[in-house]
């Protein structure tokens, strides 16, 4: 079956989308992108997804209304076009095309482009596996809260831990880790949730916000700060989150087997818990 992606109002084969080569997106990074993950054909946090998107767009003083209702109807129509059961949507704005200059057009015409993939997120081995990751110097800028498309130094780590034989990375910065390569990170010691706080170090996680969230209704503490890599080798679980991922165990950091070596109860409690609560709420 041939995809059907979105394109700027239109929805065609993937192989007749097309996007000018003078698109800022395509030429300087100037993009804002969101995933939206889809179970049971329904999206999950839909909200909160467009509510991020409307932020970064703002930070970057993209003049583009988030029309949440439009955006939801072009979201759905993408899911039955594809016929998408379990996976994710991609959506991306960019400041569209224009002659190549630092600055910014004056008057941009935003580049909208969206397309499914279709991933069996709830049937991935990494779920019982859990992941290993590696620690790795966060070179990345300093305006991680801004989902924009520049995303090569995590491409780069990514591949690099692959190399190494890990599954993902998590960075460090000043001695304490601030997120994974695509996931917010979690150590859990004596029954207490440490992630770090809110910045401009760390993208502001919808599934952070959510699981936080859960764990506080389970009367578990929650401790917002940073963490080292030798912290989390000690903690007695640690875990990611991520819209496609919802909590996923972390097992072993730069070698060193955490907890058990297999994801932590406390995890998987918190994971489950999500899963049922968001579908209930999924659009
Ligand atoms: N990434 N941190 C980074 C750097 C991310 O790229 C992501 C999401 C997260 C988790 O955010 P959320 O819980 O809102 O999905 C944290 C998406 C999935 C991606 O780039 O594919």
């Amino acid at each position: 079956m041939t995809r059907t992606v979105f394109v700027n109002g239109s929805f065609v084969p993937e192989d007749q989308a097309t996007v000018s080569i003078f698109d800022r997106g395509f030429l300087m990074g100037d993009a804002i992108y969101e995933v939206t993950t889809v179970i049971d054909g329904k999206l999950i946090e839909f909200p909160a997804h467009m509510a991020r998107l409307a932020r970064s767009l703002a930070e970057i003083e993209m003049p583009f209304e988030v029309d949440e209702d439009a955006l939801l109807a072009m979201h759905h129509e993408l899911i039955a076009r594809n016929d998408l059961d379990q996976g994710m949507i991609y959506m991306q704005v960019s400041r569209g095309p224009a002659d190549r200059d630092f600055v910014y057009p004056a008057d941009p015409k935003p580049t909208r482009i969206a397309f499914t993939q279709s991933i069996p997120w709830l049937s991935m081995p990494f779920i019982e596996t859990g992941f290993k990751v590696v620690s790795c110097p966060d070179k990345r800028w300093g305006r991680r809260d801004i989902k924009t498309v520049q995303i090569l130094w995590t491409c780069m780590s990514k591949v690099d831990a692959q190399r190494k034989g890990a599954d993902d990375v998590w960075f460090v910065e000043d001695g304490l880790v601030t997120e994974g390569s695509s996931c917010n990170a979690f150590i859990i010691k004596n029954n207490r949730i440490i992630t770090r706080a809110l910045s401009h170090d760390i993208l502001h996680g919808v599934t952070r916000a959510v699981i936080l969230k859960f764990a506080k209704e389970q009367g578990l503490e929650v401790e917002v700060r940073g963490f080292s890599v030798e912290e989390a080798q000690q903690a007695d679980e640690a875990f990611v989150t991520a819209s496609p991922l919802f909590a996923t165990g972390v097992v072993e950091l730069d070698g060193v087997t955490i907890g058990s070596g297999k994801p932590g109860p406390m995890t998987m409690q918190l994971r489950e818990a999500h899963i049922r609560e968001s579908l209930k709420d999924g659009l």
